[in-house]
């Protein structure tokens, strides 16, 4: 990825591209298989430096960990007040704050930017996601926009907010892009499995699907899958990997901070957790040894795909109003200023999530920045009540049928908490003032109040906060 933003940078007019490796074999290797580049290539790092011209911006791309400290330190020691450290990588944005602490006495701006597109993004135009300082984006924002991906005429940048602003908005996008990942799984096999199509059907539906509503990358590369056979056996390539799902932490990242924030993210604590049953198979081998018999309910009509696509674009709101819901909460606990509808903008191309989708949930904060939940912004609360009777018939059929879908399932359960009048959370209360006291609130007056539930069981107003 780092090799394809440096040759990113080189292609853009005005830009010349210093290049540096601590195995200085893969600096040649690049400098010698893109010499239209015309990197200025360093052996040591003090060449590399002294390379630079001032304001000295570098941008450090390597594996997320200890790695990065020591590219940091030596640049750091080297580096003057008002030169730039860039780390690209995803790292964690606690360590990026720690990080930007731990520079800015010395004057040298130290910024985190979540870059999203991978290898393709990176070389073509990735959606960058920048922290750190406005007085370093007066510097870095020009080169950056120059390597964006472009949405609507517009670079898909933005100062996201300072210290490590950059890198929680990019853990956000992972966690979402999980629970999209995870949304779009579930309708494969819910129309391979009740459905009956194979493969390469399923592929020609996601085609269809990405010319409407649905329309994203994430859909387009999964038609590009479905269709795709295994050259060794001629089988659907789909059906030769194994189920066993990875994953390089990022989402479990976003579902711990979410936790700790008190959002619900239904969705992408869903996908993490079915990354995770799927890698477990001694677990599974147990329990289909003593499972003698499942379900067999097939819905061959078009209907039903029509239904699974409501229900696929229900679910996929309901995850990124809670992925935005996190945002929200982040930048008030660590005091960031960031601007949902530019971060909704910036995603709108060279990400992993880039979609349409997100011109309706940019247009949503435009409108009205301080919604409660995209839930209710007019666009979708009217998408997700179009599709409402659908999203409950796939998610029955699917309970029917033995078919999985916790993205979809946890979705319409999430939407269903938010829109009920009463929540059995009262008897929740209940319980815990029974058996530890904790108090409640009473719905006709106010107060925090206690049932003497060993005693007389008669109520008493407390003090202090129920909890
Ligand atoms: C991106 C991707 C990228 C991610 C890899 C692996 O925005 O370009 O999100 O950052 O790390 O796709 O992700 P997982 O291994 O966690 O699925």
């Amino acid at each position: 990825m780092g090799s394809n933003l440096a040759r990113n940078l080189a292609s853009r007019q005005g830009n010349t591209v210093a290049v540096y490796n601590r195995t200085h074999a893969r600096t040649e290797e690049l400098v010698t298989a893109h010499p239209e580049a015309g990197f200025v290539a360093s052996a040591s790092i003090d060449d590399f430096v002294a390379s630079l011209t001032k304001p000295r911006t570098a941008i450090i791309m390597v594996q997320a960990g200890a790695g990065t400290d020591a590219v940091i330190d030596q640049l750091a020691e080297r580096f003057e007040p008002g030169d730039i450290i860039v780390d690209g990588g995803n790292a964690n944005f606690q360590d990026t704050i720690a990080r930007e602490k731990r520079i800015a006495p010395t004057g040298v701006h130290f910024v985190g930017a979540g870059i999203s597109g991978g290898e393709e993004g990176a070389l073509n135009g990735p959606s960058i996601m920048p922290g750190g300082s406005e007085e370093s984006y007066r510097t870095l924002g020009p080169i950056l926009a120059s390597i964006a991906a472009v949405a609507e005429d517009e670079p898909c940048v933005t100062h996201v907010g300072t210290d490590g602003a950059g890198h929680f908005v990019k853990m956000i996008h992972n966690g979402i892009e999980y629970a999209d990942m995870q949304l779009i799984a579930e309708a494969y096999d819910l129309l391979r499995t009740v459905g009956g199509h194979e493969p390469a059907a399923i592929a020609d539906v996601f085609t269809a699907w990405n010319k409407g509503p649905l329309e994203s990358y994430l859909i387009e590369i999964t038609a590009e899958v479905l269709r795709h056979t295994d050259a060794a056996t001629g089988a659907p390539f789909v059906d030769i990997v194994l189920d066993h799902a990875g994953s390089k932490g990022t989402g479990v990242w976003t579902v711990q901070n979410a936790l700790d924030l008190g959002v619900p993210v239904g969705g992408i604590a869903e996908a993490v957790f079915a990354r995770a049953v799927s890698s477990k198979p001694a677990q599974r081998a147990a329990v289909q040894r003593v499972v003698t018999s499942r379900p067999d309910v097939q819905k061959t009509d078009a209907a039903f795909a029509d239904d699974v696509a409501k229900a696929l674009y229900a679910s996929k709101v309901v995850a990124y109003a809670q992925g935005f819901d996190a945002i929200i909460a982040g930048a008030e606990k660590y005091g960031w200023n960031i601007h949902k509808d530019r971060i909704a903008k910036i995603w709108r191309g060279g990400c992993i999530i880039r979609a349409q989708f997100l011109n309706r949930i940019a247009d949503a904060y435009d409108e009205n920045p301080d919604i409660a939940t995209l839930l209710e912004a007019p666009y979708f609360a009217q998408a997700v009540a179009d599709g409402e009777s659908a999203w409950r018939r796939v998610v029955a059929t699917a309970a029917l049928s033995g078919v999985p879908v916790p993205g979809f399932s946890s979705a319409l359960s999430y939407f269903d908490s938010l829109s009920v009048k009463r929540l059995p959370a009262a008897l929740v209360q209940a319980q815990r003032d029974f058996f530890g006291a904790h108090t409640y609130h009473r719905v006709d007056k106010d107060g925090i109040f206690h049932t003497l539930w060993s005693g007389d069981r008669t109520e008493v107003a407390t003090e202090g906060s129920s909890h």
